[in-house]
């Protein structure tokens, strides 16, 4: 059992449950991190059924507070404080962790935090990296989202205007028929694949503005794959190209208009070897320092609702349980951040 820093102010316990993990994060409010539990639930036929999920939440959520615990070495009297994911995310995902953090907030009378899920992955990544004002790219399965702080908040300068960076990747795997093994995220499999690709094959390149688009991009790849006219490494990698440099052309504009001195790439897909070359290589151009989240914290995890509650209630956010209903579309640039004082850019 970890020996616990007993002085601290306090401890928050974070529950995730925006998608298809569970997961539960117990930080101190110094920002240290002493458990971080996640238990994935895959579907048997691929992609995401948001009942199927929940049922597999409510199903773990006993084993994964107690060993969550257990990891952490403290009781649950030591707590001050419940955060729980509050959105944006599937409705009846967000719902069993909202019961489960109202259910222990009452239940060791502690307040409560409903933390916005986009935030938390830009505040772990800060936490985890150092970078305390950087130009944020956060690709994930459900987001595609390029922010930084300005007046008060996290503003998207870019996003998707459809299905998100990690979902194409995820839906073209699965149209290519393509196999994962145990825990391995397809994201990872297109990865390898694109490694022994040699021929690029021109796909849509979809930049509106500063939006992006994947869904075109993904109809044709599936389509050049199906008519076997191509080789499936070769449109990896021309599929990995293609939406990397879109990403990252949009984050290289957001820097060079904020000027900013640091960027974070955060979210499941941060885990991408060519998208982290991509990105190191303008935040270099720009004179900024490159940062990338740990692959531990960059997957929906439950340390970075704990320490984004952590930020939020010590800065005077509190969610009564009245306001705990769980808000599935709850934008980025909605969210006051308190904890952040300074960077007005205009
Ligand atoms: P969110 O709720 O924030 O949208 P999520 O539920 O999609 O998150 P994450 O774990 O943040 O969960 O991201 C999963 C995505 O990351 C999947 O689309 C997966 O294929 C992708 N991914 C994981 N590893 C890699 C990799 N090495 N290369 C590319 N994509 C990856
Ligand atoms: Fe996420």
């Amino acid at each position: 059992m970890r020996k616990v820093n007993k002085r601290s102010d306090g401890y928050c316990l974070g529950i995730e449950s925006t998608a298809d993990d569970f997961s539960v994060g117990i930080t101190t409010f110094e920002g240290e991190i002493l458990a971080n539990v996640i238990s994935a639930y895959m579907s048997p036929e691929g992609g995401i059924h948001p009942r199927e999920a929940a049922r597999h939440h409510a199903e773990v959520a006993n084993t994964v507070i107690e060993e969550a615990f257990k990891k952490a070495g403290i009781k649950t009297k030591d707590l001050s404080l419940i955060a729980f994911s509050q959105g944006p995310g599937l409705g009846p995902c967000l719902r069993t962790g909202a019961t489960v953090a109202r259910a222990l907030a009452a239940y060791l009378h502690i307040p409560l935090v409903g933390v916005n899920h986009c935030v938390a992955h830009i505040e772990i990544g800060k936490l985890k990296t150092g970078a305390e004002d950087p130009v944020t790219l956060y690709v994930s399965g459900g987001n595609t989202i390029v922010a930084a702080f300005d007046s008060g908040r996290y503003r998207v300068f870019g996003e998707t205007l459809d299905i998100a960076l990690g979902n194409c990747l995820d839906v073209f795997a699965r149209e290519a028929g393509l196999r994962q093994k145990t825990g391995e995220p397809f994201g990872a499999v297109v990865e390898k694949l694109a490694k022994s690709g040699k021929k690029f094959v021109s796909l849509p390149y979809t930049v509106k503005g500063m939006d992006m688009s994947f869904s075109g991009l993904l109809t044709t790849a599936v389509n050049m794959l199906k008519k076997g006219e191509n080789k499936l490494e070769d449109v990896c990698y021309s599929l990995q190209e293609t939406v990397f440099s879109m990403v990252t052309e949009v984050t290289e504009r957001a820097l060079a208009h904020t000027e900013k001195k640091e960027v974070l790439l955060t979210g499941g897909v941060a885990a991408n070897k060519r998208l982290q070359s991509m990105v190191k290589s303008i935040a270099e151009e720009h004179d900024a320092l490159f940062c990338v989240v740990p692959a531990q914290f960059a997957v929906d995890n439950g340390a970075m609702i704990a320490w984004t509650g952590v930020l939020a209630f010590t800065h005077g956010v509190k969610t009564s349980i009245e306001e705990s209903f769980v808000r599935l579309r709850w934008r980025l640039e909605e969210v006051e951040i308190p904890w952040i004082k300074k960077a007005n850019l205009y």
